[in-house]
């Protein structure tokens, strides 16, 4: 992060909250369910599918997780009431994780297995390092319990995460799905590559491991050498637009699902890119985060990753840009 950057983060904490609103109205629908759905309903037509987020992590006590509970419970109804492709994805952190492990299971569960009524896709966020292997952990237990509909993220940044993709598919088989990322995380050099090249060729490398796994591989990136990567990787497994996935430890296909990858972006984040992979026929996601705690989750992301601190610079100075 150069200078700019740096002031700008630490101008952040005195910045008057209408104008972080302003900044992060584009990377949040809104500080409720009806402002998701409204944002859902808008992009449709851009043939995209959804995965909806409740802003909030890190709860202090058991009690906040009974919000997130309720608030997912209806998430997943307005998903079914209003016909959207679209699944969830929840952190466990603000289920319990790191208060009592087992309440966070019993949460995650009961949660699981709502979305499995209506074939939903529970995805777990992965949070920084102090919780990798407990939410690696959980998605093995919840297939060994029987549910089919829950899988996690990787970050491609941390160094053990060939590891897990290999841990992950030999537990799970093709009912193996992982969303791979760099990793929002600022983690320590002795356990996670730091220089963006680096980054870059442990993500390349990682897309790779999955889909030679046999895992369903969301790729989430707006990185356009990473994109570039894994439209060439996909297409020298067979894989591509309109093609049954051809790997023979694929899961079978699973409700709402493309041949065997997708793309995922954020709200907000290159709409230009994604709409052009959806113009080609690759099935792409957006992440729609919405909730009340949206001014935390914007200072928290910003404190957690200062590049984020350039995209804030840019939507002051090009107002133009800041738009969805
Ligand atoms: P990079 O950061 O290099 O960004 C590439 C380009 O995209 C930038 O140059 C910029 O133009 C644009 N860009 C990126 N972020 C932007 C922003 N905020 N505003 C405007 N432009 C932006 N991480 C994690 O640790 N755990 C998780 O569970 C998830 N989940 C997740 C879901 C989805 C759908 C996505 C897309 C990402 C995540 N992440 C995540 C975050 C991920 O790890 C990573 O931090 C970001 O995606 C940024 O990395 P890129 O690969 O996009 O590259």
């Amino acid at each position: 992060m150069g200078v700019p950057g740096r002031l700008i983060m630490m101008m952040m904490p005195i910045t008057p909250k209408f104008v972080v609103h302003w900044v992060a109205k584009r990377y949040v629908a809104g500080p409720d369910l009806d402002s998701a759905i409204k944002v859902m309903r808008a992009m449709k037509s851009q043939g995209a599918c959804f995965t909806l987020d409740v802003l909030g992590e890190e709860i202090t006590s058991l009690a906040e997780a009974e919000f997130f509970v309720n608030e997912y419970h209806r998430a997943l109804d307005a998903i079914v009431a209003e016909g959207m492709d679209a699944n969830i994805s929840l952190k466990p952190t603000a289920f319990g994780l790191l208060i009592d492990e087992e309440k966070a299971i019993e949460n995650i569960e009961h949660i699981t297995r709502i979305a499995a009524k209506n074939d939903i896709f529970v995805r777990l966020d992965m949070e920084d390092n102090r919780v990798t292997q407990s939410t690696i952990d959980i998605v093995t237990e919840m297939h060994e319990r029987g549910h089919r509909n829950i899988g996690t993220v990787l970050q491609s940044r941390l160094f053990r995460t060939s590891d897990d993709i290999a841990h992950l598919s030999s537990k799970l088989g093709g009912n193996s799905d992982v969303r791979i990322c760099k990793g929002i995380y600022l983690e320590p050099e002795d356990i996670a590559h730091t220089g963006y090249h680096e980054i870059v060729a442990a993500t390349n490398q990682t897309v790779d491991e999955l889909l030679d796994a046999g895992s369903y591989t969301a790729i989430a990136t707006h990185d356009i050498p990473v994109i570039n990567y894994s439209l060439t990787s996909l297409a020298e497994r067979g894989m591509g637009p309109g093609i049954e996935d051809p790997r023979s430890n694929a899961g079978q296909a699973r409700k709402g699902k493309g041949p065997g990858y997708e793309f995922q972006m954020l709200l907000g984040v290159r709409g230009n890119i994604r709409r052009k992979l959806s113009a080609q026929g690759h099935r792409t996601r957006v992440y729609i985060p919405y909730g009340g705690r949206w001014y935390e989750y914007s200072m928290r992301r910003l404190r957690e990753n200062p590049d984020v601190a350039w995209h804030v610079a840019k939507s002051i100075i090009m107002p133009w840009t800041n738009r969805r």
